[in-house]
């Protein structure tokens, strides 16, 4: 990847992704799956850019979408209405209303409530609603805290029990039809035992649904295989599809699976040029163009991206790589080994194509990075930087 070529076009910070790289994701994914109906659901909050949607498109991808808006974006990009679940577990009555208008593949609903609120709105439109249940199975993911789902203490899903009771009702509903069923047991999952163990159990509901004569087309496993940022073992794709293979044995379902980092995650670098250094008592600190309004990641969750410094020269020693945010959270990487830099150096952080670009915000009124494809050789830019202009637009609309 000629990344300093990159920034020098398109200037930093800056967003790379290598669509082949996208490609060889999807498909070993995909392949992993080859011995039944298979449809892969691209997360979309993973990267929602509308270009790396319509490229997963392009490979027969569909989507996973956790608010209309997500919804509207993979419709944009070309993604089919067939293809894509709407999940989250709390959906707005208007997002509701015209997920069901746009007779998408299905609503994955996370509680009674929503079933019932579901089950009005579509009465009320002459609709009839596709639904799975998420079930909750009260597994321990073993990733960060804040990525794992599938606890009772977490707020995602219902118990298996409960879920049982939903599609009763729902069996007798005349607006509900229960298509499928759900589970996500967190991200960045590097052990395969904790999808074995899900699988399993909800599995073993699906058999116990269709003795209720209640037969689920869809057995959606959600996402959360983790990806090599470090030198954690990550999954096999091959060995993820015949652990959860295994569980389905009788079972005449399609296999859904809603992966996002796994698809972009290391297809994606983030660069930065360096601004200065400095040393505050003894400490050093490599100050960078990019922050953590662009990359949250490190400050939010303490994870590890590897930033490597191009060209590189001299005898390395520890430093914190920070940015021009006014908190000590701002920064990318603390005491790790860099060599000396100087002004407009250029940094590559490495692991950024997943919940990069997607949680970036404006904090300190700064514009979100331009993001660039990089596809057989060829680049282009897949979104503008924002300017000043843009940033004020819609308040200064409202002097
Ligand atoms: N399906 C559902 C229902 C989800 O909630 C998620 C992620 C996925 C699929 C995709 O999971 P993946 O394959 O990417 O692990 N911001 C955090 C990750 C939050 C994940 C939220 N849900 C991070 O930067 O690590």
């Amino acid at each position: 990847m000629q990344f300093e070529a990159l920034a020098q076009h398109y200037k930093t910070p800056l967003y790379v992704y290598d669509f082949d790289a996208i490609t060889t994701q999807y498909t070993a994914l995909k392949n992993a799956f080859k011995a039944r109906k298979s449809l892969v659901c691209y997360a979309l909050k993973a990267n929602s850019n509308l270009s790396v949607i319509r490229h997963l498109a392009g490979l027969g991808s569909g989507c996973d979408c956790v608010s209309i808006g997500e919804v509207k974006r993979a419709l944009r990009a070309g993604i089919p209405a067939y293809k894509i679940i709407f999940s989250g577990v709390g959906k707005k009555d208007e997002e509701i209303q015209e997920a069901l208008e746009l007779g998408i593949l299905m609503l994955n609903l996370e509680s009674e409530a929503e079933m019932l609120r579901v089950e009005t709105i579509a009465a009320s439109l002459g609709e009839v609603a596709r639904i799975s249940i998420r079930v909750n199975p009260n597994i321990d993911p073993k990733t960060h805290p804040y990525i794992s789902t599938g606890l009772h203490e977490n707020k995602f899903g219902v118990e298996l029990d409960v879920a049982k009771r939903l599609y009763i009702y729902a069996k007798h509903s005349s607006v509900l039809e229960p298509v499928g069923i759900h589970f996500h047991i967190g991200s960045q999952i590097t052990d395969l035992e904790p999808f074995y163990e899900a699988a399993k159990v909800v599995s073993d509901l699906v058999r116990s649904l269709q003795a209720l004569e209640i037969k689920l087309k869809f057995f959606d496993i959600g996402g959360g295989l983790g990806i090599q940022y470090d030198q954690e073992q990550t999954i096999d794709p091959y060995n993820y599809a015949q652990v959860i293979l295994n569980t389905l044995k009788g079972l005449d379902v399609t296999l859904v699976c809603e992966p996002g980092r796994f698809l972009v995650g290391n297809c994606g670098y983030f660069l930065t040029r360096v601004l200065y250094e400095k040393t505050n008592a003894g400490k050093r600190f490599v100050v960078v163009d990019g922050a953590m309004n662009d990359l949250i990641r490190p400050s939010l969750y303490q994870a590890y991206h590897r930033v490597e410094l191009l060209g590189g020269e001299g005898e390395a020693s520890l430093a914190d790589i920070v940015g021009p945010v006014c908190e000590s959270g701002d920064f990318f990487a603390k005491n790790v080994l860099l060599s000396p830099t100087k002004h407009n150096d250029l940094l590559v952080i490495h692991s950024a194509g997943a919940y990069g670009f997607t949680m970036s915000s404006n904090y300190n009124t700064r514009g979100r990075a331009a993001e660039v494809a990089v596809e057989a050789g060829e680049d282009r830019l897949i979104r503008q930087r924002e300017t000043f202009e843009t940033l004020i637009a819609l308040e200064e609309a409202c002097l």
